[in-house]
């Protein structure tokens, strides 16, 4: 197993990318120092970092399209685990550039410099990439038969900006294995939830919005299914995959956690202690995915990861807990986000 003293975590101000930094910090002393390179854009948060050791995590505040910045730190590095991104969907929808520029080009300028300096390369990505898949109930095998859950080699289909944009990152980290060399892996995970997520996300928005006296909305008719998975199950996953996955390889992420965002908010709406048709239903989402499910068969048998977090109900009891506590870390936003939403319909 390679040992890395060094590595730069981009967007590691973010919800996924800090905690696999407080992940690494907790559970692995090997590592010396970690760079969070993060350009602090709406989605970036210092205090997503904070209480870590300063001597351990520093906080670079940078663009990953920098190329003078990203060759600087690249090369004092053992690895690089790429996090940074526009990451939300209906931002896409609005605005398809930020994410062409960040999540296309800024890859670029960070496989270039790993190729610069030989440096081992890790790629975070969706399982928006395959597209999406019917609902269980169309399906012959009820959702478990062959190709109805996405599998490392199914093809590429992507539906919105975003995930058209990952699409085009993860192909590029390819090439450069291939044609270069890159020592790179390729994750593709499915729906995160847990502590720190924006509140723009589905899960947060309405924790938030029931705490802030809001009415949750829910897109179209409810029925469009997510797989969720806890986000510290999915740190774990991508340390194992950094240090013992095959170079050249992509792993897909994901604990079995299918559920319909109607099923998701009858849960939320009990668990806050509200009446069950507490809620709005707005305007769908153009081009809304209708599946996603993810077969981790590879993950699991090839570097042996088990989820941790299995009972959905807990995890998300624990979510609402966080966010009830820390609305120092959302309420300055929760106005400006809603406002946006209202703009759009939603
Ligand atoms: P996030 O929006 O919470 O965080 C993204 C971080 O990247 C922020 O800290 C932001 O400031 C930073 N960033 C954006 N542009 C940058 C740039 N040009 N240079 C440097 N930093 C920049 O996103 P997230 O939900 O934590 O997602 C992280 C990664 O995981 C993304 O690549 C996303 O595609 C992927 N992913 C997310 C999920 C999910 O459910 N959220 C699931 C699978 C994969
Ligand atoms: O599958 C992985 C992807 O999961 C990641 O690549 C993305 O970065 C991440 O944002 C997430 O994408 P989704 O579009 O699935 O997540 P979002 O939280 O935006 O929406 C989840 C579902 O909830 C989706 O079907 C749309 C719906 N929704 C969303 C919001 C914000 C609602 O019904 N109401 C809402 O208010």
């Amino acid at each position: 197993m390679p040992k890395f003293r060094n590595i730069i975590v981009t967007g590691g101000a973010g919800f996924i990318g800090s905690n696999f930094v407080r992940y690494i910090v907790a559970n692995h002393p090997e590592v010396a120092h970690i760079t969070v390179l993060d350009k602090l854009t709406y989605a970036g948060n210092p205090a997503n970092l904070a209480g870590l050791p300063k001597e351990k995590v520093q906080l670079v505040v940078g663009d990953i399209c920098d190329q003078d910045l990203v060759d600087q730190l690249v090369q004092k590095a053992d690895a690089v685990v790429n996090y940074a991104a526009e990451s939300h969907n209906d931002n896409s929808l609005i605005d398809p550039a930020p994410f062409i520029q960040t999540n296309i080009v800024g890859t670029t300028v960070l496989i270039n410099a790993c190729r610069k300096y030989d440096v081992r390369y890790h790629h975070i990505s969706t399982d928006e990439v395959y597209g999406d898949l019917p609902l269980r109930e169309n399906l012959p095998g009820h959702g478990d038969g062959p190709g109805e859950k996405f599998t490392p080699d199914a093809p590429y289909r992507p539906s919105s900006p975003y995930s058209a944009s990952k699409a085009s990152s993860d192909m590029l980290v390819r090439a450069w294995v291939r044609s270069f060399g890159l020592r790179a892996t390729i994750s593709n995970c499915s729906n995160n939830y847990g502590p720190y997520q924006h509140i723009e996300k589905f899960i947060p928005r309405q924790i938030t919005n029931i705490l802030s006296g809001i009415r949750p909305k829910l897109y179209g008719t409810g029925k469009n299914v997510r797989d969720w998975i806890h986000t510290s199950d999915h740190s774990r996953a991508v340390w194992q995959i950094l240090t013992a996955g095959k170079i050249g390889e992509t792993y897909l992420i994901g604990a079995d956690g299918e559920k319909n965002n109607q099923e998701v908010l009858a849960l939320i709406l009990e668990l806050m202690g509200q009446p069950g048709d507490a809620y709005d239903h707005v305007k769908d989402r153009p081009g809304h995915d209708l599946r996603y499910a993810i077969d981790a068969t590879k993950l699991r048998t090839e570097l042996g990861w088990r989820p941790m977090i299995t009972d959905f109900r807990q995890g998300l009891q624990q979510t609402i807990n966080w966010y009830s506590t820390h609305q120092d870390w959302w309420r300055d936003e929760k106005a400006a986000v809603e406002a946006r939403y209202r703009q759009n319909g939603q």
